[in-house]
């Protein structure tokens, strides 16, 4: 099938790629001429795996990039829209692209055509796309439109795409349905996974993957309603890690007790310092946004954005409790982006945490395996930057652990604790075990554990650093 894809962002470009995979004809189309250009030449502007070699596959041939909407909507069965929706001052998305682009759309349409919402919009967006195709002129028997909201992860996202939990198609016409059930029979007949060259496949997925058809505005509800529900899952427990700190208990031991219950499940039960990111901090804030102006006053969601605020301020509240005063101290710090495996910085609890610490008149050597060249566009002062986890906490009076690399939960520890100053790791991530890191040496500082304290160290330190 012929496929444009409007917007060449995280989402876009994935699709794009994924969609050239199972075998359509993409035109990507995106307004920004230098970024198309870099794509045409063979640019990857995204820290993806796998994105590489599916642009390296299909440039070209079937992944053309164009600055021609009009052109390329003429060219098409289907028309992703895949657009920024970034949040206004009140806290709802900004849907001016989104509208935009529907009403040049309207313009170009010389045939059938389902026109299909792939970004995170509010519900009722839909009634909102197809008015403005219609009040521009479309005749309203050659179009549709569709939500097919996506479910990946950055980091993880082509292989979220090609082995989704569920692909979820809000429609409200047989016609334009069968155009989305046509599109990814690849991979809900299975046939995609029969193929050579397919991406591996990840753990946990089960394959082929299942469809669910759904009315339009179901599925516009059901993203917002899954990112929401997946933040709040991550507040809860940083909520049951502050108790746990409190009372002594051992939140790892929780997240097991609590996982194990078949309907509750492990994932997504990871205490840390708060999910960032560019989806979850906007879409729990639109969420709340859209159910306030339908009449519902979602106060959960209230306390799900309050918890996550302040689990940067305890972490930070950690630090000082750990090391005391902070101005002039020296810190190593690893991770800046808001989660392993990927550069993007946006909203990262990482980089808060960072400028607050530098706000307090500590020094930072950071280390970050991908997200250093975008953290310098926005810390300028202050902060020097790695070129491994052992350079950046050589000489350091503590360790700060921000993102979840892999690679940070693999260090050399001997190592680690001879390059640093003073053998004190705080972790925001929960990447050791606390007895290992005592075992090494370490006085070590987590989310919803005791802080563990070398072995064999002086009273006087451990009494002091149990007050954490
Ligand atoms: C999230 C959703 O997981 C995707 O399903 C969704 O498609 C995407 O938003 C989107 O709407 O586009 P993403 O933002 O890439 O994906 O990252 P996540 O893996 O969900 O992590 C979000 C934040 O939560 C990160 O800061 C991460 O460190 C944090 N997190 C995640 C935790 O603190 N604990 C956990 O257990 C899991």
């Amino acid at each position: 099938m012929r496929i444009a894809v409007v917007g060449s962002g995280y989402v876009g470009l994935v699709a794009g790629a994924c969609f050239a995979d199972l075998g359509h004809d993409v035109i990507l189309v995106d307004n920004d001429e230098r970024k198309l250009a870099d794509l045409k030449d063979g640019q990857v502007p995204i820290h993806e795996k796998f994105l590489p070699e599916l642009l390296n596959r299909h440039r070209g041939h079937r992944l053309e990039f164009s600055a021609d909407l009009q052109e390329a909507v003429r060219a098409s069965a289907a028309i992703f829209i895949a657009v920024g929706t970034p949040p206004t001052d009140r806290g709802d998305a900004d849907l001016s692209y989104v509208e935009s682009v529907a009403r040049e759309i309207s313009g170009a349409i010389n045939g059938y055509k389902v026109i299909v919402e792939k970004s995170t919009v509010p519900v009722y967006t839909s009634d909102w796309v197809r008015k403005i195709i219609l009040r521009n002129g479309a005749d309203p028997e050659f179009f549709d439109v569709a939500s097919n909201p996506e479910f990946l992860r950055e980091g993880s996202a082509v292989a979220d795409f090609l082995f989704p939990d569920r692909i979820l198609v809000g429609c409200d016409t047989e016609r334009a349905s069968d155009v989305l059930r046509e599109i990814y029979a690849p991979l809900t007949s299975g046939s995609y996974y029969q193929r050579a060259e397919a991406i591996p496949q990840p753990d946990r997925s089960s394959i082929p993957a299942p469809i669910l058809v759904t009315t339009t505005k179901s599925a516009e509800l059901i993203k917002h309603a899954s990112n929401a529900f997946l933040a709040m899952k991550i507040s809860f427990i940083n909520a049951v890690a502050s108790v746990c700190e409190s009372v002594g208990a051992d939140v790892s031991q929780v997240c097991h007790g609590i996982g194990s219950d078949t309907r509750i499940g492990p994932r997504f039960l990871n205490p840390g310092i708060g999910y960032g990111g560019s989806c979850f901090p906007k879409d729990v804030m639109a969420f709340r946004a859209v159910a306030r102006e339908c009449g519902y006053d979602f106060r959960l969601l209230d306390e799900v954005m309050r918890i996550n605020e302040d689990q940067r301020d305890r972490f930070l509240r950690k630090v000082r409790s750990a090391l005391w005063t902070l101005r002039g101290k020296h810190l190593g710090v690893l991770g800046l982006a808001f989660k392993g495996g990927t550069d993007d910085i946006r909203e990262s609890p990482a980089i808060a945490i960072v400028q607050a610490l530098l706000q307090e008149g500590c020094k930072i050597t950071a280390y970050d395996p991908a997200a250093m060249d975008r953290a310098q566009e926005v810390i300028t002062s202050g902060i020097k930057f790695a070129n491994s986890a052992y350079e950046a906490a050589h000489n350091a009076d503590a360790l700060i652990i921000l993102t979840e690399w892999e690679e940070f939960a693999n260090l050399d520890l001997r190592r680690l604790q001879q390059e640093l100053k003073y053998p004190i790791v705080i972790d925001g991530r929960n990447l050791y075990h606390p007895d290992v890191m005592a075992a090494y040496g370490f006085t070590y500082y987590s989310v919803g554990r005791a802080a563990a304290h070398a072995e064999g160290a002086p009273a006087a330190l451990k009494n002091g650093a149990s007050r954490a």
